[in-house]
């Protein structure tokens, strides 16, 4: 029904793919987007140096869905080492079969993923970096625009152009990210020619993700306002939830400052949105999409609406759009 290069590739009932985000997007969330026929990622970073932690998150994943399981490998810049060849060997010897890479170009770890069978999406926040993606020989590239939630890169550009210049300037399959949460967006995004549509903000707001019922509510209240793009000056932008935190590090940005003095704020109390429902000193990825999330459903539920959604909006054009042009 939805056949792309993304669904053949990755072996996949529908284009939609839900990004690895660090801290939430653990196992019973991965499993449920491939039950539900899509692609999730469980984030290394997430288990940090805990190796054994992470396998045994992946095998967890295991038990709950006979589908595919995604791993994020971050390449960011961080305070401390990241065992990036370790998440490599892993993913090697637990047959992961996409490695989802973003942060920094995943030059030094390709060459060991595909000689271990798996395949490598990188995502990417401009059309240069989807090229070297391409010239790395990635097998596919995911391009976020500045409204996604978590790193939308310094260039501001919003997917709606991003997604078509990213299309038109690589020939490996394209996924689209940033700002997509419904079925309206699964459309817009194979219509700007992508493969597939990857989402972040929506799949948090899930009864699958993890989260306090607290962070999960006021994902239902926000609106696409309640977000803030921190952190440009330091060459690591971050889209999170507004609060008085993000005002801070803004009005400090403002005024010229450097990263460590940011840094004692923007960590002490990471996670605390997500583990406690803490809001106002903590630094929690959210994008603009936040603004389409209304309720919080089960995945399966997600997808099924998604998924009828974007062919309501098929039948929608082809009563606007003519099949042929008219005499
Ligand atoms: C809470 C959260 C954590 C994230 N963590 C990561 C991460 O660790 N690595 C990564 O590559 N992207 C991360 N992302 C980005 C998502 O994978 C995805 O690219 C983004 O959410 C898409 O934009 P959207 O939020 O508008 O759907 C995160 C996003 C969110 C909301």
């Amino acid at each position: 029904m939805f056949q792309t290069r993304i669904t053949e590739m990755f072996g996949i009932r529908y284009p939609i793919i839900c990004g690895g985000m660090f801290w939430v997007g653990r196992a019973e969330l991965v499993a449920a987007v491939a039950n539900a026929g899509g692609l999730g990622f469980m984030v290394g970073a997430t288990f940090g140096a805990d190796l054994d932690a992470l396998r045994a998150e992946i095998r967890k994943a295991r038990d709950l869905t006979d589908g595919p399981i995604g791993l994020n490998i971050n390449l960011f810049p961080a305070v401390r080492r990241q065992p990036i060849e370790e998440w490599v060997q892993i993913a090697v010897e637990e047959k992961i079969p996409v490695v989802e890479t973003s942060g920094r170009s995943p030059e030094g770890i390709v060459q060991a993923l595909h000689e271990g069978g798996v395949k490598i999406m990188h995502k990417v926040a401009g059309a240069r970096y989807a090229r070297t993606a391409e010239r790395l020989g990635c097998d596919a590239v995911c391009i976020v625009g500045y409204e996604c939630g978590g790193s939308p890169g310094v260039d501001m550009v919003t997917s709606l152009v991003l997604v078509p210049v990213c299309v038109d300037a690589v020939n490996i399959p394209v996924v689209a990210g940033g700002g997509f949460a419904d079925g309206r967006g699964l459309a817009a995004a194979l219509a700007l020619g992508a493969d597939a549509v990857l989402m972040g903000t929506r799949f948090m707001a899930t009864q699958e993700c993890y989260g306090h019922p607290a962070w999960k509510e006021h994902l239902i209240k926000a609106t696409e306002l309640d977000t803030a793009y921190v952190m440009r000056s330091m060459g690591n932008a971050t889209r999170a939830a507004r609060n008085p935190l993000t005002d801070k590090v803004l009005e400090m940005e403002a005024r010229g400052t450097t990263i460590e003095e940011l840094l004692p704020l923007i960590t002490a109390h990471a996670n605390a949105a997500v583990e406690e429902g803490r809001l106002d000193d903590t630094l929690a990825s959210m994008g603009q999409a936040v603004g389409l999330v209304h309720d919080i459903p089960t995945v399966k539920e997600l997808f099924d609406r998604t998924v009828e959604q974007a062919m309501q909006v098929r039948e929608r054009l082809d009563g606007i759009i003519p099949r042929s042009a008219p005499d």
